[in-house]
């Protein structure tokens, strides 16, 4: 049964959250961007919080519809791109006993942004390279939740991902996950098995929990309350008692 019940563990921890999707600017009027909504930080957020924890949640457009459902106690603090995201993440981890990326992070960024509004057609340039919007050159993001798990900014402290996996030619979306949760070493990595209307939006969601070694710790599925509410017992679990 979902639990809106203070939980002792959670009485005065610190738990940082962020949600929503990144968006890369390739000028003043376009980005690059993806499909997430936020809704499942947001969800978790609210449920962490009301099991009294006190709660920040770091956004990248979210809807102001979906914030709103948030308790008035969570501090909402913004960070629209992956390298605002990172700078905000560090800096409030410092002081958070659970740090939980749920935001799609952008991997990539525009490689430079333009001051002006790119046009579709330019003159092409002597050195022959591309110019306009027909090819755009990347470059890597941080990866934030590695830095967390490589440089702790608080030792102790619980780290959260979340994938979104397909199935692909090569793995299904489990052992892309597996892969995923060994690779990155985040205390727990929620898996979202994204099919064809099934993950992103406002629709019912399954998640299956590993460990750091790619190992089952838990599955949960239903709306995205219930599934955070499924994480926030797991979170609790998993926290050292003691408090802070
Ligand atoms: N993440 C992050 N910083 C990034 C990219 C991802 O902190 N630059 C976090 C996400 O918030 C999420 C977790 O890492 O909690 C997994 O993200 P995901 O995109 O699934 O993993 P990647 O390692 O980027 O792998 P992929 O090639 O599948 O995108
Ligand atoms: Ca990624």
């Amino acid at each position: 049964a979902p639990s809106a019940a203070p939980s002792p563990a959670l009485q005065g921890r610190h738990v940082l959250v962020t949600a929503g999707g990144t968006r890369e600017p390739l000028d003043p009027v376009r980005f690059l961007g993806n499909r997430s909504s936020g809704r499942q930080g947001t969800a978790l957020a609210a449920a962490v919080a009301a099991r009294g924890a006190q709660v920040t949640l770091v956004h990248a457009h979210v809807e102001q519809a979906v914030l709103d459902t948030l308790p008035g106690t969570v501090r909402v603090l913004e960070a629209g791109t992956a390298v605002d995201m990172e700078r905000v993440v560090r800096q409030e981890a410092r002081d958070a006993d659970v740090v939980v990326m749920a935001a799609a992070v952008a991997d990539m960024r525009p490689a430079s942004v333009s001051a002006t509004k790119l046009k579709k057609s330019l003159p092409q340039p002597e050195d022959g390279k591309p110019a306009g919007l027909t090819t755009v050159e990347l470059v890597e993001n941080p990866d934030i939740l590695a830095g967390l798990v490589s440089d702790p900014p608080r030792p102790g402290q619980l780290l959260v991902g979340f994938a979104a996996e397909t199935g692909d030619s090569h793995q299904d979306a489990l052992a892309h996950g597996t892969a995923k949760a060994r690779r990155k070493g985040a205390h727990l990595l929620a898996v979202n098995v994204v099919g064809e209307s099934l993950g992103f939006g406002d629709v019912p969601n399954a998640v299956v929990v590993l460990d750091h070694q790619g190992h089952e710790v838990t599955r949960a599925r239903g709306t995205k309350a219930q599934v955070a509410e499924a994480l926030v017992d797991l979170v609790v679990q998993c926290l050292p008692a003691g408090g802070r």
